[in-house]
């Protein structure tokens, strides 16, 4: 059972309902009269995309883009590689790239650079989650669904080596999952 290696529940699925439905309200105001185009960052992102572009009523178009930031365990790094290109050319549009989690900024900071280069009429950024206290490069979200702490969250899409993805909340995963008790490294 995935439920058991999660420490506590930090975001229920009514909060998370409830929050989606706020950053929606919000970016139907801000696009008003333009047709946004959403772009999900595979794959953490691909649960809050669907709830978020449900919710929003404006017409819009969306696209998707896979990354891989070499990094291990629970941290990324400079590196990142797209393994998964966008559809549709950018060039004039307005632009929400979508993710799950804005950590180190590691990932966006090359992301927003190549989508930048495509000229777009506009980007903005939309993470469901922040780690403020992370940051490494300076990165900043338009549209926050909620700060979070420094601790190790998965659920609704957010994945420990690809698992509890499939949660529909978003929980704290206990350390022994991924600190092995009998590891004495830094
Ligand atoms: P960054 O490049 O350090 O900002 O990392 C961003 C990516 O790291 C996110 O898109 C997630 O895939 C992953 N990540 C960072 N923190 C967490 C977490 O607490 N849980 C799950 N994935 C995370
Ligand atoms: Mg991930």
């Amino acid at each position: 059972m995935q439920a058991q290696d999660i420490e506590r529940v930090l975001f229920t699925e009514e909060a998370l309902r409830t929050r989606v439905a706020e950053l929606a309200a919000q970016i139907d105001r801000d696009y008003a009269g333009r047709e946004p185009m959403f772009i999900s960052v595979l794959r953490g992102s691909f649960i809050f995309m669907a709830d978020l572009v449900r919710a929003v009523t404006l017409p819009c178009k969306l696209d998707f883009m896979a990354v891989s930031s070499y990094g291990s365990g629970t941290t990324s790094s400079g590196q990142v590689k797209i393994t998964k290109d966008l559809s549709e050319n950018i060039e004039g549009r307005d632009i929400v790239v979508v993710e799950d989690i804005l950590d180190s900024g590691n990932t966006l900071a090359y992301l927003l650079q190549i989508l930048q280069a495509r000229r777009p009429a506009s980007i903005r950024l939309c993470t469901l989650l922040d780690k403020p206290s992370r940051r490494v490069k300076p990165v900043q979200a338009d549209y926050v669904g909620f700060p979070v702490e420094d601790l190790f969250v998965v659920g609704y899409g957010l994945d420990y080596a690809e698992r509890y993805r499939n949660l529909p909340y978003i929980g704290v995963l206990k350390p022994q999952v991924y600190e092995p008790a009998a590891s004495g490294d830094a």
